[in-house]
């Protein structure tokens, strides 16, 4: 499958024609939605080799979870993304971090990446969402990447029982928790750990990054005032995104270990 520039602009959720802009609008976030401090504390008690590890990151954006892994667990990572920008920035990230020759960056379509070669020994979807449409066969993709007893780690979250059937776009496929642990541990892979993410903590990330978002979208909207309205629009949607999470959901991160 090869994903042409309005399925990239789609996975954004931006206008076509704000897709060239797309790394100015974020230029000053490197964290796209997941939490990789978290991520790290969850791995180091596995204590996994740094010579023998294979880690791979399907969806990597700037390689802000990539990274952190390579500089602070000494492992080697793959990150792969099919947005050519993020995949320079997060080469760049790792040269300046000095672990460049730890973290691999490539453009590519995860879910054309993914086949029956099972030997990554920890796979991580972070910020992506259900990319295959739900819990259930997301995972059974996944997991095709990662050896038997190897992990996966999974950053997104559930919705609370107060969540409306009307959600923004891209959070169909969210459930409550027990939908959610059911999906996940469904193909007979078992959740070693979870991590609930507080809302307060939410609420001061995305208000950090929608106000970043804002103010790129003035300076951009200043020099292509054609692209106003989309600026606008892109600007609100990231707003009701925000407060549709803060009310609705609750973020969480899963550890899993592939079962046979
Ligand atoms: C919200 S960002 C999260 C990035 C990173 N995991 C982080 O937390 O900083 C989601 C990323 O998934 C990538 N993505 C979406 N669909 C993809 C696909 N089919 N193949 C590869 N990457 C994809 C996007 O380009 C984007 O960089």
């Amino acid at each position: 499958m090869t994903l042409g520039q309005d399925d990239v602009a789609e996975a954004f959720g931006v206008a076509p024609e704000l897709l060239p802009h797309l790394p100015e609008l974020l230029a000053d976030i490197w964290i796209l939605g997941s939490w990789p401090d978290r991520i790290v504390d969850l791995l180091r008690p596995l204590e996994l080799e740094p010579e023998t590890t294979r880690v791979l990151e399907v969806g990597c954006g700037k390689g802000a979870v990539c990274v952190p892994i390579a500089q602070r667990l000494d492992l080697s990572v793959h990150g792969i993304d099919l947005f050519a920008p993020f995949i320079e920035e997060a080469k760049a990230k790792a040269r300046e971090a000095g672990v460049a020759e730890r973290c691999r960056f490539e453009v590519a379509d995860m879910r054309a990446f993914i086949g029956e070669g099972a030997d990554y020994d920890l796979a991580i979807l972070a910020a992506t969402g259900a990319v295959m449409g739900s819990y259930k066969d997301t995972i059974g993709w996944l997991r095709k990447a990662v050896r038997p007893g190897g992990y996966m780690i999974i950053d997104d979250g559930y919705v609370l029982e107060t969540c409306p059937a009307d959600r923004p776009p891209g959070y169909e496929y969210c459930q409550d928790r027990a939908e959610t642990i059911r999906e996940l541990t469904l193909h007979g892979d078992a959740i070693e750990r979870e991590i609930i993410v507080p809302t307060g903590e939410l609420h001061a990330y995305n208000s950090a990054n929608t106000e970043c978002i804002r103010r790129r979208a003035e300076g951009l909207a200043r020099r292509f005032p054609v692209l106003r309205e989309q600026l606008t629009a892109y600007v609100r949607s990231e707003e009701e995104e925000c407060r549709f999470m803060e009310e609705h959901t609750v973020a969480a991160i899963w550890l899993l270990r592939r079962g046979a």
